[in-house]
This record gives structure tokens, C-alpha cells and sequence, in this order.
């Protein structure tokens, strides 16, 4: 995908540290979410920049910082991120340190976590997880393009992680820029009517406690069982950028998506972005 134009949003009001978030103050939120510190930002330059600041000055893990709009939200790749105000979850939390051979599992657990909140607050919607880093949506229909409603950008601050969430939540198909529009939805676009945000990220950060409570360290056991089941890429012809392609055989346990380039000949993919085979880049 080619890089987005670097979007500078200044909004008039409602720019710095806010103390009340969704109608409630922020210190409830911080009950409500169960976590130990919690900022909102009517607008940030990045959630993700804000929360490794934290983790710098000590903040204990799990701490959350959500922003109405991001003026220079971030994606993966050096990408910037569109994150206009109230459109979407713009989240970044403060991830327990895990050991380096984890790192590429661990965007993987928090597409998990994303995927199972959406449909627990959506039940008619099925998310699924693409490799390496996003939730997307498959249209009932076998052979549907799946379409992106999330993006996960996981950044190390010494040994910790920061989980940058951005959840498509009330975007019209007009608000996505044109160049991702027909790979882009929004929950709004999806049910009609989208989660309040306090709930998606009161359900997000439930689902990530309680996948982060066991370690990660390898892909095994319900953890895989689910990955698997949920795998948006499982079966079907893919292209990795500057990769190779083939068929999309799973990830093993390190987190490394498997391609068969050949019959019997898996490559394994530690790096990079996926696309359908048949899918415009
Ligand atoms: C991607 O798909 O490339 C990842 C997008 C990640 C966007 C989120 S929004 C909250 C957090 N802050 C950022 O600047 N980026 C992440």
C-alpha cells in the first residue's frame, strides 16, 4: 500500500488532557477500565508516543491512554494513521514485558483480544485475525475480501511493549481516504449502529488481561486452536511484500506465518505485509 500523506489535525477545542471522557471523569474510567492509570487526550500526536513516555517515567502495566483524534497517529511500515476525532478507538496500552522470542506473538494476542471484544459487543459480526497485525471483517460468502477494521502497532520501550489499537468504529466509507476504501469498514458501516467507545475499550482491555495472564511465549495449545480458527488468511493464495507467495499454511509457534511455495515447501514469514493474491495492493 503506498504511504498515506501525513495528516497535521489541529482541532479548536478539547486539544489537551481531558478530565472527563464519554460523559463520565476520567478517574471513573480508570475503575471502570481496571487499570492502574488511565489518560484521555481530546487530541494527541500519538497514543503510542504518549504511553512510552509513561512507561519511561516508571507507569506500571496497563496503563491506557485513548485519544479523540491522533494529529500524527502512526501505522506499521512508517504509515501515518488517520485517526480524525471520535471516528474511531485510538488506544495504546502498556503491555507486561515478555521475552524477545515473543515479541512477533504478541500483536497476534492482541488481534485475538480485539476479535473476540468485537464479537462479544457485535455478535452478528465474525472478526477474524490477518497476519501479522490487523482484525478484519469477512462477509458471509466463503470467499469474501476481508476488510480491515483494525490496525495493531506494537513498539518496544525497553522491555516493555506498547499495543497501539485503532478501531474503525464510525467512519462512513467517504471518511476513509479513497486509496484504502474498498479494503477499509467501520463497526457503524457493519451493525448500523457501533459500540460506545468506553465499552470497546472496557471489553479490549478485559480480553487482553486475561490473554496476557498465561505466557505467551509459544503458539500452542487453545491459543493456536483459536488463531487458527480465526485466521483470515488460512487456505488461501497470498502475497507477502518483498516475500514470497503461495498458499497461507498458519502461523507456527514462534508467530511466523507459513507459506507453501510449493506442494510440501513452507516458507516461514517473520516480517512484512500480506495480501490476497487476488486483492489490489
Ligand atoms: C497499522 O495497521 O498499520 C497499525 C495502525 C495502528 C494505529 C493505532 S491508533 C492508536 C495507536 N497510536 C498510533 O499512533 N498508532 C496506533
Amino acid at each position: 500500500m503506498a504511504p498515506a500523506p501525513r495528516r497535521e489535525r489541529f482541532l479548536s477545542r478539547g486539544e489537551g488532557p481531558l478530565t472527563h471522557w464519554h460523559g463520565e471523569p476520567v478517574a471513573v474510567w480508570e475503575g471502570l477500565l481496571e487499570v492502574p492509570r488511565f489518560e484521555a487526550w481530546g487530541a494527541v500526536g500519538s497514543t503510542n508516543d504518549r504511553v512510552a513516555e509513561l512507561a519511561r517515567e516508571g507507569a506500571p502495566p496497563f496503563t491506557t491512554v485513548v485519544a479523540d483524534a491522533q494529529r500524527s497517529g502512526r501505522g506499521r511500515g512508517g504509515r501515518s494513521w488517520a485517526s480524525p476525532p471520535g471516528k474511531g478507538l485510538w488506544m495504546s496500552v502498556l503491555l507486561p514485558a515478555s521475552p524477545g522470542e515473543a515479541r512477533l506473538l504478541v500483536p497476534l494476542v492482541v488481534g485475538l483480544a480485539v476479535a473476540r471484544s468485537i464479537e462479544a459487543l457485535c455478535p452478528s459480526i465474525r472478526a477474524r485475525v490477518k497476519w501479522p497485525n490487523d482484525v478484519v471483517l469477512v462477509p458471509e460468502g466463503a470467499r469474501a475480501h476481508p476488510r480491515k477494521v483494525c490496525g495493531i502497532l506494537c513498539e518496544g520501550v525497553g522491555t516493555d511493549v506498547v499495543a497501539g489499537i485503532g478501531v474503525n468504529v464510525a467512519q462512513l466509507p467517504s471518511d476513509f481516504d479513497p486509496e484504502i476504501r474498498s479494503r477499509a469498514v467501520s463497526l457503524a458501516m457493519a451493525v448500523g449502529e457501533a459500540p460506545p467507545h468506553g465499552r470497546l475499550a472496557r471489553e479490549i482491555l478485559g480480553q487482553l488481561r486475561s490473554a496476557l495472564a498465561r505466557p505467551t511465549f509459544r503458539l500452542e495449545g487453545a491459543f493456536a486452536g483459536e488463531l487458527r480458527s480465526r485466521d483470515a488468511l488460512l487456505g488461501r493464495r497470498v502475497r507477502v511484500t518483498g516475500g514470497p507467495e503461495g498458499i497461507a499454511r498458519g502461523v507456527d509457534h514462534t508467530g511466523a506465518l507459513l507459506v507453501e511455495v510449493g506442494v510440501g515447501d513452507l516458507r516461514r514469514v517473520m516480517a512484512g505485509s500480506v495480501h490476497l493474491a487476488d486483492e489490489a495492493e
